[in-house]
């Protein structure tokens, strides 16, 4: 399995923290944002990965991560010209990706706890065409949110909805093969100009969606609250001795 993060988009619900820097680059507790997705691909045992980068600052991020060796990855970058949406950003790793399944993580996400690699190994020895982990939130309006069938399963994502049909999200954790950047070329921009993650996953419903839902500790970290939040989260892992010291720099 190959692995992806995206760092682009424009962090204005950060503004003024993000207006002269990249959201990815902010602190969180101990170690910049990317370093959290960056390690939870590393922790799943994928060594090829792909960073999505765009918006301010992209040569800082690339010095930041360098070519991987001190995460125990080789990375490559490609840059997105504009905030054009998670699935248009997924779109860009065609070739990268090539006939493997991959792992796409955002990167203002935060996953404290289990290892994802059994849910990886699931999904890629399973018959679904895509996968996303489920997480409860008393905030489901500013996210995608799960719409559930009579048999309790997903039938649709909205994203954003006024009026939620579930506390259930799917974070930014997606699970996908080759297929998909088929299914991206067919999807059309959303009200706010962006190809929509959720208009993606919603190709796989109803039936052929992996979405478990996820037990360790989440949250994003693209807001000021739940930047806060994602910082006391690590730092109650780090005293819980369950956050691995970062590494401090690239190899030279
Ligand atoms: O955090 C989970 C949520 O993330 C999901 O529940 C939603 O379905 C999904 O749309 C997304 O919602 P957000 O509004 O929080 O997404 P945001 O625009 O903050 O972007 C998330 C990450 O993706 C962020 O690290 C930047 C990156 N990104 C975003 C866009 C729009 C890109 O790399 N390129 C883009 O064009």
């Amino acid at each position: 399995m190959k692995g992806l993060v995206l760092a682009g988009g424009t962090a204005t619900r950060l503004f003024p923290l993000t207006i002269v820097t990249n959201k990815h680059l902010l602190p969180i507790y101990d170690r910049p944002m990317i370093y959290y997705p960056i390690a939870t691909l590393a922790g799943m045992g994928i060594r090829e990965v792909m960073v999505i980068v765009g918006g301010k600052s992209v040569g800082d991020v690339v010095e930041l991560l360098a070519d991987g060796e001190h995460f125990g990855l080789d990375l490559t970058y490609r840059y997105q010209r504009g905030a054009l949406g998670i699935a248009h950003a997924i779109g860009l790793a065609r070739d990268f990706v090539g006939n493997d399944a991959f792992c796409c993580l955002l990167g203002d996400n935060i996953l404290l706890g289990p290892e994802l690699e059994p849910l990886a190994k699931e999904f890629e020895a399973g018959p679904w065409g895509a996968g996303t982990l489920l997480y409860e939130v008393a905030d489901p309006q500013r996210f995608g949110v799960a719409e559930f069938g009579p048999d309790g399963n997903v039938v649709a994502f909205e994203e954003k909805p006024a009026n939620p049909k579930s506390n259930l999200i799917p974070i930014g954790v997606y699970f996908l093969r080759p297929d998909a950047f088929g299914v991206i070329e067919g999807l059309v921009p959303s009200r706010r100009g962006e190809l929509e993650i959720t208009d993606l996953l919603n190709h796989y419903l109803p039936g052929s969606l992996f979405a478990p839902r996820f037990d360790g500790l989440w949250t994003d970290a693209g807001t000021v609250p739940s930047l806060l939040r994602a910082a006391e989260l690590a730092e109650q892992e780090s005293a819980d001795g369950n956050l691995t010291p970062p590494p401090p720099r690239p190899v030279s």
